[in-house]
């Protein structure tokens, strides 16, 4: 038996485990939520240092906002990051590359200077950055250097990361109910038996598998059950100026 799927297993930083972990399944299986879900239990879990930090890249703008009321670029969660556990990034589209590259660039400084420091960064439709022919190399600094500085990367996708390269920097897949071409991507190239294990999850609205790629071993979850009130990590701040601006209500 592999080791359970815990926030800690999923989203830690393990210096002896490649860094990248899969997480695939086609929309609306519950993905953003189940990952949502763990950043908030291991945001308050002592598993994880006072200065580890969960930085979330989403081009999607889906899902995440219940954690940290999300910034538009970059720079402005930069500056957060000096005191929020919580990060939420909703980039544009047009800058997105560029915006994730300062953002590795600066976890990799911060990593460097001080050695307490660890990150999760979470890119949420990561397709968009990788694909079989091209991984921008900020990607694939981080996957390769990551690890010895307690950096960990998680990229999430509706269909299985078409990428050998990205496959070798990878400690596991967790997956939702898949797309079809992807049950025989996974069985050609792990032996998944993709069908079955699709078959199972098909059972039960919203659960989950989670797949070692060290030990190749399979295990299912049960859905996430979603808190009834979904308590920030990053409280909102209050509006403190006593003038509206324009167009806004
Ligand atoms: N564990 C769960 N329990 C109850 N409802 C859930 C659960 N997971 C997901 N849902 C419901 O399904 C909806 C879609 O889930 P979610 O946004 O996590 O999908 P996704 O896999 O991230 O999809 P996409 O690829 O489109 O982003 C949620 O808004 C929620 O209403
Ligand atoms: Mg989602």
């Amino acid at each position: 038996m592999g080791e359970r799927l815990t926030p800690a297993v999923l989203l830690g930083s393990n210096r002896t485990k490649p860094c990248v972990r899969q997480v695939y399944g086609i929309s609306g299986q519950g993905k953003t939520v189940m990952l949502c879900e763990s950043i908030r239990k291991a945001a308050r879990s002592k598993d994880f240092g006072p200065k580890h930090r969960f930085v979330i890249f989403d081009v999607k703008h889906d899902g995440y906002e219940t954690l940290a009321p999300p910034v538009s670029d970059v720079g402005l969660g930069i500056r957060k990051m000096d005191k929020d556990r919580v990060v939420v990034i909703h980039p544009e589209m047009d800058n997105a590359f560029a915006e994730l590259d300062d953002l590795i660039e600066y976890l990799f400084e911060v990593a460097r200077y001080d050695s307490e420091f660890s990150a999760t960064l979470l890119i949420e439709e990561s397709s968009t950055f990788i694909s079989g022919a091209s991984i921008p190399a900020s990607i694939k600094r981080f996957a390769t250097q990551g690890r010895s500085l307690g950096l960990s990367l998680l990229l999430v996708n509706q269909r299985a990361l078409n990428s050998r390269w990205t496959d070798t920097q990878s400690a596991s897949i967790t997956c939702f109910r898949l797309a079809i071409p992807d049950k025989k991507l996974l069985l050609d190239r792990w032996g998944l038996l993709a069908d079955e294990m699709d078959l199972k999850l098909s059972e039960k609205k919203f659960s989950f598998s989670h797949y070692d790629l060290e030990g190749l071993d399979l295990s299912y979850y049960d859905p996430i059950e979603i808190p009834k009130t979904r308590t920030p990590i990053v409280k909102k701040k209050k509006r403190t100026d006593f003038l509206k601006l324009p167009f806004e209500r």
